[in-house]
């Protein structure tokens, strides 16, 4: 069902979650069973220290003063620029930009590159399984160009139909936006394949890695993907940060996403020249603090392992889907031979919604609705699903709670 099957899971998932203080939470009176990964991730104490750190010792404005402060944070976030480099296997610090998050990515090459490379009767490439940051940022592109936005179907499993995309790759199509995981379905596309093909068009191609970070190892170099986005907040990091990979050569060709201050290197008020990357992409003060303990989060990462993660996602998830696929009246949605983390399902006669308030009474925290992939919904003729979704530090015995408590909302509601 994965890529991670071969790995052996092998770290101490009791001492993991010793890391994480909000999994000592009790709500309404059960210890927290938190399943709703793909929304948001837990962070660890070395992510909060760094936080409190920051604002304890080094608090100052970066790239400015000659002060030892601003001095000790502007090496911190450049050093935070570096450990994205290597979690992403960028080939340089200045393929990264720091941005609010994948979201904020993604409308950043639309605005930049999309702009100053899609005309009228140009063709944006998509996927019926993207979320709303993978759809509107490039409608509202196209809409501004005369350009059409593509999309390419999926199967009944919620994987995508290679041939059909294929078909829709032509000499108009200008950039290829696609997830590397869905978050509804939990599918893991073939990236690499895609790539391949829509270069072999001419075409662009950029990843969102949103929910595929926490989970996959990813290598740009080795993907050749043109720009790749994630967010921190799903990689066991601060909100609101989150960052752009791009091809060095492509962003130093795009023209700036905002003005303002850092991204100049001289301002006259007849003519602005702008800062060479990264610099060129981060106007105005940056989350200063959030690049920092999204620094902190990686090396996190990067200690257990994202093979080793992955491999114990894999398992959870294999159980999660056996047991409660085997409850009357579940149907899982998303039954892709390539999965990762996220298990989607609903149950006859029970709105996803009910289910949820349930689970919560229960202390389990669940996603219900149509988890910012309406489209999605549409083609499986469902208004939403229940969606759990797995972290480094969920249990077999999380999983357990979890298909006792649908099997009791069956008994009372169903
Ligand atoms: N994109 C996030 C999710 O899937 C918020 O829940």
């Amino acid at each position: 069902m994965s890529v991670h099957t071969t790995v052996a899971p092998s770290y101490d998932v009791e001492a993991v979650r010793a890391d994480f203080p909000i999994l000592r939470e009790q709500v309404h009176g059960h210890p927290l069973v938190y399943l709703d990964n793909a929304a948001t991730t837990q962070k660890p104490t070395a992510v909060i220290d760094a936080l409190v750190r920051y604002y304890h010792h080094s608090n100052a404005n970066i790239h400015r003063g000659v002060h030892l402060l601003s001095e000790r944070a502007t090496e911190d976030y450049e050093t935070a620029r570096s450990k994205v480099q290597a979690f992403l296997h960028a080939r340089e610090p200045r393929e990264i930009i720091f941005t609010r998050g994948a979201t904020e990515a993604i409308n950043l090459v639309a605005q930049t590159y999309g702009k100053a490379n899609v005309t009228a009767g140009d063709e944006v490439l998509i996927t019926a399984m993207e979320h709303h940051s993978n759809i509107v940022p490039w409608q509202m592109l196209c809409n501004e160009k005369g350009a059409h936005l593509r999309v390419s179907s999926i199967n009944e499993r919620g994987e995508l139909d290679f041939d059909a995309f294929q078909n829709l790759l032509g000499p108009r199509t200008k950039i290829v936006a696609i997830g590397h995981v869905s978050n509804a379905l939990g599918t893991v596309n073939p990236v690499k394949r895609i790539i391949e093909k829509a270069h072999a068009a001419g075409a662009r191609v950029l990843i969102d890695g949103a929910q595929a970070a926490p989970h996959i190892p990813v290598n740009v170099e080795d993907l050749d993907c043109d720009f790749y986005a994630f967010s921190g907040h799903k990689v066991y990091g601060p909100t609101g940060i989150g960052a752009l990979y791009g091809k060095a050569e492509l962003l130093e060709a795009m023209p700036p996403y905002q003005g303002g201050g850092d991204m100049i290197s001289y301002v006259t008020f007849e003519k602005t020249l702008y800062n060479k990357i990264p610099h060129k992409f981060e106007a105005g003060t940056p989350d200063i603090a959030g690049v920092i303990g999204l620094g902190a989060a990686l090396d996190y990462l990067q200690q257990l392992g994202i093979e080793k993660i992955g491999a114990h996602e894999h398992a959870l998830l294999e159980q999660a889907t056996e047991r409660i696929a085997s409850v009357p009246g579940v149907r899982i949605i998303g039954t892709a031979r390539e999965k990762a983390s996220v298990l989607s399902f609903v149950v006859e006669g029970i709105h996803p919604h009910d289910i949820g308030t349930i689970l919560d009474r229960e202390g389990i925290a669940v996603r219900t609705g149509h988890h910012c992939a309406q489209p999605v919904m549409d083609l499986f003729a469902i208004p939403a699903t229940v969606r759990a979704s797995f972290g480094l530090y969920n249990t077999k015995r999380e999983v357990d709670a979890l298909a006792r408590s649908i099997e009791k909302v069956k008994e009372i509601l169903g």
